[in-house]
C-alpha cells in the first residue's frame, strides 16, 4: 500500500516540508533539522516534545496524554513523537520546546572595548549541549568578544550517546559533522563581523584556533567513525591531539590558520576534561585537589603535581532537565532556587518571568528544602501530609512547588518522588566516583580544594548541595567554581604553547578509572551508600547531622 504525503508547515520558523503518513511529527522536524526538545528521543517518554497543532487534522498514540494537563489539550497541545498526519497541516513548536538561547554561558570576564592589535587566535569549547567560542589577542592574551549558541547537533539526540546511535544512521555522521561545523562557523561569523574582520585580508589575522571538548564531539568535528567509543575505554587514538589546517575541516578561516584539538584521556573523559584541569591548574599544585565537572557525565579528577586520576561517572542528566517531570535547563522561565517555610514555598526565576519548570540549582535547593523541612525522608519519600503533597496520574505522590495559577504552563509545576529519586541517582554517581577515587590512600579530608567546573555548577549551591550528599562535606572555603573550565583551559592552550605540552602530558600521565566495569565492586558500594540523603553513613556529613538534629 502506497504511504500517503501531507504538507507540513513549522512555526515559527515558516519552514514548509512534507511527511509520511506514517511519520511521526517529531521524526519530520529531525529530518527536516527543525529542533524539538526530545530528551527521550522519540521513546515517548519523556513528554518534552510539546507542540500546538494550528491547522489540520492528526492522530496521537494514547500515551501521549500522560503527558498533558487539562489547559494544554485545550490549547491545542500534542506531543510530536507520538502524533501522526492526517491532514496537511501547522504546527507551532512553543517556546518550552525551542532551545533558549537565554543564560548562554559566557562567564569569563574580558574588556569588550578592546580590539585586536595584530593576530587573533580562537578558542572554541564543543560542549554537547553549548559551543562557545572566544577571540583572543595574541599579542596581549586577553580575550576580546565572545560568542556562543547551542551545538546544532541538539536536534539529533541531547547526550553523546544518542549522537554515537545517530551517526550510525545512512549519512548520519556527516550530518553531525556538517551541523558542529555550521554551528562553529555561525560564531566565528558573528565574532569577525563584531571586529571588522570579515574580508579574506584580515581573516588572515585569525592565525590560530584551539579547540576542546568531549570524545565524541572531537570525533564527529573530525568525521571519525565514534564507534570506537562505545567499545573502548582507552585506546591510543582518544590521547591523541591534532594539529591540522582548519580550513580542511570546513571551520571558517584563512588557508593557513593553525587548528589544534586537546587530547583526552579516555572514552568519556575527553579534552574538554583536559583543559578543565590546565585551568585550575591542580596539575601544578603540590597538594591534593578534586575536580568535578557536573554535566551529564559528571566527569571527576583527583590529583597533584605527581599523579592524577580521572573517571566519569554516567551520572544521568537529571540536573539537565530530562529525568524530571518539569525538569528544564537553567533558561527564562526555570526555577532556580526555592526556600521552604511551613506551607509557604519561595521561588526565584531566571529572568524574573513566569515559572515553567525547574532547572538543576532548583532541584537542589527544593530537595534540600524538602528534606530539611522533613517534608521528605532520607530515602526522598514524602512522610508528612499537607495541601502541597498530591497523587499524580500515575499515582505517584507529588509536592506542588508552584500552583497553576502562578505559572506559565497553565498547570501547576510539581516534583515527584520520582523525579527525586532520579536526582538521587545522579548525585549518588557523582559522589560515589569521588568518593572511589580517594580510595587509592588519600581521604577525601585530605583533598585541598574542591574545584567546581561546568555551566550549571556555577550557578551551584555549596551548602544544599552538600545537604543533598551531591558534594563531599568539607569546609565551604575550600570550593571554588571555575565555571566554564574547558573555556578557559581552551584559552589558556591557544596562546600558552607551555599548555598545550601541559595538556599532552597529563593525556599521558592521567590513569583513567573505569568504574563502569568496577572491578572491586568499589564503586557500586559507594553508590549504594550514597542512594540517600545525604547519605547512609551520616558520619560522613556531620554538618547535615548538625542542621538536622
Ligand atoms: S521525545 Fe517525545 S516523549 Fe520524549
Amino acid at each position: 500500500m502506497r504511504i500517503k504525503m501531507y504538507k507540513i508547515k513549522f512555526l515559527p520558523e515558516d519552514k514548509d516540508c512534507e511527511i509520511k503518513g506514517d511519520d511521526s511529527i517529531l521524526e519530520t522536524a529531525v529530518k527536516n533539522g527543525i529542533h524539538i526538545n526530545a530528551s527521550c528521543q522519540g521513546k515517548g517518554i519523556c513528554g518534552k516534545c510539546k507542540i500546538i497543532l494550528k491547522e489540520g487534522a492528526v492522530e496521537q498514540r494514547e500515551r501521549a496524554l500522560e503527558f498533558l494537563t487539562k489547559e494544554e489539550l485545550n490549547k491545542g497541545y500534542y506531543i510530536a513523537c507520538l502524533t501522526y498526519p492526517k491532514d496537511d497541516i501547522e504546527i507551532l513548536i512553543p517556546p518550552e520546546s525551542r532551545l533558549s538561547e537565554h543564560q548562554m554561558v559566557e562567564d569569563i570576564k574580558f574588556e569588550k572595548k578592546e580590539k585586536v592589535k595584530n593576530f587573533a587566535g580562537i578558542a572554541i569549547d564543543i560542549g554537547t549541549t553549548t559551543v562557545a567560542a572566544y577571540l583572543v589577542d595574541l599579542q596581549t592574551g586577553n580575550i576580546v568578544d565572545t560568542a556562543s549558541s547551542f551545538n546544532k547537533q541538539m536536534s539529533y539526540g541531547e547526550d553523546v550517546l544518542s549522537r554515537i546511535e545517530y551517526s550510525k544512521k545512512e549519512s548520519g555522521l556527516e550530518k553531525l559533522n556538517t551541523v558542529v561545523i555550521e554551528t562553529i562557523n555561525k560564531l566565528i561569523e558573528k565574532l569577525i563581523i563584531r571586529e571588522n574582520f570579515e574580508n579574506e585580508a584580515n581573516i588572515n589575522r585569525i592565525s590560530k584556533i584551539a579547540v576542546s571538548g568531549n570524545t565524541t564531539m572531537t570525533y564527529l568535528l573530525t568525521k571519525r567513525d565514534p564507534h570506537v567509543i562505545q567499545k573502548n575505554i582507552q585506546i591510543d587514538d582518544f590521547k591523541r591531539s591534532y594539529y591540522l589546517k582548519a580550513k580542511k575541516l570546513g571551520i571558517r578561516s584563512s588557508r593557513t590558520t593553525d587548528l589544534y584539538i586537546t587530547p583526552g584521556i579516555g572514552s568519556y573523559v575527553g579534552g574538554d576534561i583536559i583543559a578543565d584541569i590546565i585551568a585550575c591548574d591542580m596539575h601544578n599544585s603540590d597538594e591534593v585537589c578534586l575536580m568535578i565537572d557536573v554535566g551529564t557525565n559528571g566527569e571527576i579528577a583527583l590529583g597533584n603535581r605527581e599523579w592524577l586520576l580521572v573517571a566519569s561517572t554516567s551520572a544521568g542528566p537529571a540536573f539537565e532537565g530530562p529525568s524530571t517531570k518539569y525538569g528544564m535547563r537553567a533558561t527564562a522561565g526555570a526555577i532556580d532556587n526555592v526556600t521552604i517555610e511551613g506551607d509557604d514555598v519561595r521561588y526565584g526565576v531566571i529572568n524574573n518571568d513566569k515559572p515553567r519548570g525547574i532547572c538543576g540549582s532548583g532541584l537542589i535547593h527544593l530537595i534540600s528544602e524538602l528534606f530539611l523541612n522533613e517534608i521528605i525522608d532520607y530515602k526522598g519519600k514524602f512522610i508528612i501530609k499537607n495541601k502541597r503533597i498530591k497523587t499524580g496520574g500515575n499515582g505517584i505522590p507529588e509536592f506542588v512547588v508552584v500552583f497553576g495559577d502562578e505559572t506559565d504552563i497553565g498547570g501547576d509545576i510539581v516534583i515527584t518522588e520520582k523525579d527525586i529519586e532520579n536526582v538521587i541517582m545522579t548525585k549518588a554517581a557523582i559522589y560515589a566516583g569521588a568518593a572511589t577515587l580517594t580510595k587509592v590512600g588519600v581521604s577525601l579530608d585530605e583533598v585541598r580544594k574542591v574545584y567546581i567546573a561546568g555551566g550549571f555548577g556555577y550557578h551551584m549551591d555549596i551548602e544544599k548541595s552538600i545537604v543533598l550528599g551531591l558534594l563531599p562535606d568539607l569546609d565551604v572555603d575550600k570550593f571554588e567554581f571555575i565555571g566554564n573550565g574547558s573555556a578557559k583551559g581552551s584559552c589558556l592552550i591557544l596562546t600558552n604553547n607551555e599548555k598545550r605540552k601541559e595538556a599532552e602530558e597529563i593525556a599521558k600521565k592521567a590513569t583513567y578509572f573505569d568504574l563502569s566495569t568496577d572491578a572491586l565492586g568499589e564503586f557500586t558500594e559507594e553508590y549504594m551508600s550514597a542512594m540517600f540523603i545525604p547519605h547512609q553513613d551520616l558520619d560522613r556529613f556531620p554538618s547535615v547531622e548538625m542542621k538536622t538534629r
